[in-house]
């Protein structure tokens, strides 16, 4: 999603503003730019495509100024093209913006009456004409931006330059992110804590109404009401050096084989190593025991790790979970019960549908509970309870160490669930605890195996059409591995309830078309091999995730088995998500694509 960086500086801003958009990369774009202010005139370098077109474009045509804004776009209105990226500028204001203005067409309309016309297709462009329609009323920078940010509807991070104000940047927010990095005699502003990294630790966000005059000594913040607000300051502690590859060739790679250790920091945080024993380090705000119901809702990758939860909290703890993605959740105003809990997952913190349900969970009276990677997030902050997933900055777009992070924190609260409602007696929490203790260690084995999946992947990438199957909480695993497949190396895949095959999906069933059969041995791994059997009678070409049990067994029946460590099988969809991630991995390096930037993809989808 659109990115957005700012500096009002002492010292010339471009190639910082150049390094800061390279930290905001990873969330995905199609185009990008700057605009500095050169002796107080407004001028801005644009280009289609990554950073480094841009970058040569500022070689061959520099730029000087110390006070500056960049962006990355992800295209939402209008074709990736050099015109349509940001900033946005007339020769009095320079606008760079994340989200979307919904009303952009009514007030193109209103602004054409005053003879003020567009020239790019884009929504963003209206803030930048509406802003210098109320210069040209006379208004001044600070009274115009308030006066074009009242009018807008939808979400927007704005930055905005204006032409002879030296050392100023006016921004505004509401509903996509937006912090203040504080320097010495430099301020910065950025879309994350990542983006001013580079710069300083020390962060402010704003809140969703806020705008702030920013200029190098510091920043005025103000409420939608124009009060004068005070915003905590953090120190952030996205440190430059923990978003390098080191020796990985993607990011992707170092974030799939930094899962043990995830994963250990998150069965930490629930069981003390030193007893084995399920320890709850602060007091729930909530208590499981006497709830009636729960609410999930997350998008992608993060609803799949819920659907996995589901299985766990309604087994392990016998308690209803209902869960949606957010994008629909939000609209379909589901009642809830008085005083319930509705948990939202996420790794950004920032997912618009996924913040929209938690703002509907609030306003009906629900406790707001999140499992979150960043920590600083507007999920994050809007939750009465945050379980953190303590897992670094997740930079390929292709979520691996906070998904099975996020398994991890579900599964250790199913089971916080589980002994608080009398689920679970001594001697099955002993046991499900047990899985997890041995879980990091059971990954890491996991990973050894990465040659020959790598090798089973080179055939893979061969497809154009690939199957997933899973049963009972395997089944979101096979969501996923689909999932991991067409994000990353663009190969059409489906996931299905191993049992639904027979339903409909068997008709796609030939020798062409590979079908994964995710199957270790666990109680239900028979109702599964009968399903791999009716796709082996087709003549379908079965590729097996199973264990040293399963493999001995069934494994004949398949035309390539991937081993998984022999683990209990509460944990077996941890396990299973790393053999679909690599498998997905390397089909997408055997066939040569951007790995940690696909094509279309966001990171942080921060809008509907
Ligand atoms: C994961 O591989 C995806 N890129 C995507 O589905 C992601 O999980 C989804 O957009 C939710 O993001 P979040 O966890 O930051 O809320």
């Amino acid at each position: 999603m659109c990115g957005i960086v700012g500096i009002a500086g002492r010292e010339p801003v471009v190639d910082r503003l150049i390094g800061a958009l390279a930290r905001l990369e990873y969330r995905g774009y199609d185009s990008a730019g700057i605009a500095t202010l050169d002796h107080g005139e407004i001028q801005r370098r644009r280009a289609s495509g990554k950073l480094v077109n841009l970058a040569e474009k500022l070689t061959l045509d520099p730029l000087e100024g110390v006070t500056g804004i960049g962006h990355t776009r992800w295209a939402t209105h209008g074709a990736p093209t050099e015109l349509n990226a940001h900033p946005h500028a007339t020769p009095r204001v320079a606008v760079v913006h994340n989200g979307i203005i919904e009303n952009y067409r009514s007030l193109l309309v209103e602004l054409a009456a005053d003879g003020y016309l567009p020239v790019t297709q884009t929504d963003s462009e209206v803030v930048a004409m509406m802003a210098t329609r109320w210069l040209d009323l006379g208004l001044s920078p600070v009274a115009a931006v308030q006066a074009t940010v009242s009018r807008l509807e939808g979400a927007f991070a704005l930055l905005f330059l204006f032409h002879g104000e030296e050392g100023l940047i006016v921004a505004a927010r509401q509903g996509s992110p937006l912090a203040i990095g504080h320097g010495d005699g430099e301020m910065f502003l950025g879309s994350d804590a990542l983006a001013l990294s580079l710069f300083t630790d020390r962060v402010t966000y704003l809140d969703d109404g806020d705008w702030a005059v920013v200029t190098p000594q510091k920043a005025s913040i103000r409420t939608r009401d124009g009060m004068v607000a005070s915003r905590i300051l953090h120190h952030s502690n996205a440190s430059s050096s923990i978003v390098e590859k080191g020796p990985y060739r993607h990011f992707m790679a170092k974030e799939i084989h930094e899962q043990p250790d995830a994963v250990s920091r998150v069965v930490g945080q629930f069981i003390d190593r030193a007893t084995d024993t399920l320890v709850v380090r602060s007091p729930l705000a909530f208590d499981f025991a006497t709830l009636g119901r729960m609410t999930v809702s997350a998008c992608g990758t993060a609803y799949l790790a819920g659907a996995v939860g589901r299985y766990w909290f309604e087994r392990y703890a016998r308690l209803p979970v209902d869960i949606d993605v957010g994008s629909e959740f939000r609209y379909r105003q589901p009642p809830l019960q008085p005083e319930g809990l509705a948990l939202f997952i996420s790794q950004s913190g920032e997912t618009a549908d996924t913040l929209a349900a938690l703002r509907y969970c609030a306003a009906n009276g629900q406790h707001i509970a999140s499992v979150v990677n960043v920590a600083e997030s507007t999920i994050a902050r809007e939750s009465g309870s945050v379980f953190p997933l303590l897992c670094g900055p997740e930079i390929g777009v292709a979520s691996t160490k906070a998904f099975t992070a996020q398994l991890t924190t579900l599964a250790c609260l199913a089971i916080v669930a589980g002994r608080a409602r009398g689920a679970l007696d001594n001697a099955a929490l002993a046991e499900l605890v047990g899985a997890l203790v041995s879980l990091p260690g059971a990954l890491a084995k996991a990973l050894t195996v990465e040659e020959d999946i790598a090798k089973i992947a080179r055939g893979l990438s061969k497809a154009s059409d690939v199957l997933f199957l899973g049963r009972g909480s395997l089944y979101p695993i096979a969501l996923e591995g689909a999932l991991k497949l067409k994000e990353i190396s663009y190969i059409h895949a489906e996931g299905y309830a191993a049992g639904e095959l027979k339903h409909g999906p068997i008709a796609l069933v030939d020798e062409t078309v590979p079908v994964v059969v995710i199957a270790p041995s666990d109680e239900l791994i028979e109702k599964t091999i009968s399903n791999m059997q009716e796709v082996c009678a087709r003549g379908g070409k079965i590729i097996l995730i199973t264990d040293a049990q399963g493999a001995a067994t069934h494994g004949a029946m398949a035309q390539q088995t991937i081993l998984m460590p022999q683990v209990h099988p509460f944990v077996a969809p941890i396990i299973a998500a790393v053999a679909v991630q690599l498998l997905a991995y390397h089909a997408a390096v055997h066939l040569g694509a951007d790995v940690d930037q696909p094509r279309n993809l966001a990171k942080s989808v921060t809008v509907e």
